[in-house]
């Protein structure tokens, strides 16, 4: 019996990239287990987008410089990719690099290292990769991801994004469709549509639908009852996306729409190719839907040249736009990235200062927000039971957990669609009672 233990970084299209790599592992012989030592095979599917997250996958593989004998290790993901064979050098007890748009020739690299190839490598970007993934082993039963375009063709001055994940691939709406099909005959209510920026979708086949039609008819799939999508880029998000929600009930009625910073001018400089006013229009498509879209974002602070009249815009634009959560990060500097070469880098006191204030003030915007909720009733997906404290766990449509009691009945919901009250709220989530 051959046996593998994969754990996972980074976003969404990495823990996909998992369920992918699981299924054709296993298709090949190769048994799942819970933990490293147990396993033959380790796998590390990678993230690079900040330092701190490029870091961990050395540090695990640190752990088994010694104890690892008899195991292989493998590095597959963005890391993988941004650092290649340089990977050998700095873990010599890595025998498997790739990327992921090399997943399809995971089986043939797996019969390199079987027939004991110390280095094995799987890094063109130049892809022939399928969208199609019979094999997929999915970890959630009731939210799916599909993939509908690979790769970033914008150049954020930040970012490594495009050179991990190279140029954008469009998948064609027939295999989004179908695939979105074959999962809901499988008992799947929930999809996520996945793409480094889906707004940039274009249906490589004549049909050439664009995201917006392509979302609004994954909601039309008989069987799906919400559709998300992440992540979306303010430069090509467009009304119609908002008109689709506003109509299609099976859209789930909230946007992730990262903005960086509320300064044009740092906007400018990180080369995202919108003003401040530019995404407040796109907030106000937003705001004056026909159902209320709740919104979140993702914010750099201390990107180089940010100064505290800059920052002081973001603090603005968080009131402004009123999100009802917010990713944030510390600047980090990527290899061969173009804000290496920018002066005024700040300091890492001062990044860390700027993103205390931006977090506590949106936690005191998220207190607000929420507290709208209260005596409402949300439908809730209900994914899972918290045994401490005898509560269901739900998320709405706007994509807020909603813990909640049920007086009476001990069926599992898990997996089922029920409609709580809203009774409390706090910064991070919502407290209720089931009405069903
Ligand atoms: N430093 C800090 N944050 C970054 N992000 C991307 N690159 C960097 C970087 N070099 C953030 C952006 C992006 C999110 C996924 O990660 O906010 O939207
Ligand atoms: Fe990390 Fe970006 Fe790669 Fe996702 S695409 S794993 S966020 S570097």
């Amino acid at each position: 019996m051959k046996t593998f233990y994969i754990e996972t970084f980074g976003c969404q299209m990495n823990a996909h990239d998992s369920e992918k790599v699981v299924g054709t592992l296993m298709a090949q012989g190769y048994t799942q287990v819970e933990t490293p030592d147990e396993a033959e095979l380790v796998f590390y599917n990678t993230c690079s987008i900040r330092d701190k997250a490029e870091q961990k996958v050395f540090s695990r593989l640190q752990q088994f410089k010694k104890d690892g004998k008899g195991k292989k290790f493998a590095v597959l993901g963005c890391v993988a990719q941004q650092e290649g064979e340089r990977i050998f050098e700095k873990a010599p007890h890595v025998s498997l690099v790739c990327g992921s748009a090399s997943y399809t020739k995971l089986p043939d690299l797996l019969v390199q290292l079987e027939t004991g190839n110390k280095r094995v490598t799987g890094l063109s970007l130049d892809t022939d990769q399928t969208f199609d993934t019979p094999l997929t082993r999915r970890d959630n039963p009731y939210r799916a991801y599909i993939t509908i375009i690979e790769g970033c063709d914008k150049s954020c001055a930040y970012c490594v994004v495009p050179m991990t994940r190279g140029p954008e691939r469009s998948r064609t709406s027939v295999s989004v469709m179908k695939e979105a099909g074959d999962l809901a005959r499988a008992g799947y209510t929930e999809i996520q549509l996945l793409g480094q920026n889906v707004n940039s979708y274009r249906d490589p086949s004549a049909a050439g639908w664009d995201f917006a039609k392509l979302l609004d008819e994954a909601g039309r799939v008989p069987g799906i009852r919400r559709v998300r999508f992440t992540t979306s880029h303010p430069r090509d998000f467009v009304k119609e996306i908002i008109d689709a929600i506003g109509e299609n009930p099976a859209l789930c009625n909230h946007v992730h729409l990262p903005v960086q910073s509320g300064s044009s001018k740092v906007l400018d400089a990180m080369q995202r190719q919108y003003t401040r006013d530019e995404y407040m229009r796109r907030i106000e498509w937003m705001k004056s839907a026909r159902r209320p879209i709740a919104i979140s974002t993702d914010i750099i602070v201390g990107f180089p040249g940010e100064t505290e009249a800059d920052f002081e815009q973001t603090l603005a634009l968080l009131d402004e736009v009123g999100y009802d959560s917010i990713f944030s990060f510390k600047y980090s500097q990527r290899p061969n990235t173009p804000a290496l070469r920018l002066d005024g880098h700040v300091p890492e006191e001062e990044k860390t200062r700027r993103l205390m204030i931006l977090q506590e003030k949106q936690r005191a915007i998220q207190i607000k927000q929420n507290a709208v909720y209260v005596a409402q009733v949300e439908e809730c997906l209900v994914e899972g039971f918290n045994q401490a404290t005898g509560q269901w766990i739900g998320r709405t449509s706007q994509n807020k957990t909603l813990n909640f009691l049920r007086r009476g009945g001990d069926d599992d919901l898990r997996g089922r669609y029920v409609e709580a009250r809203v009774t409390r709220a706090g910064p991070n989530s919502l407290a209720g009672e089931c009405v069903n």
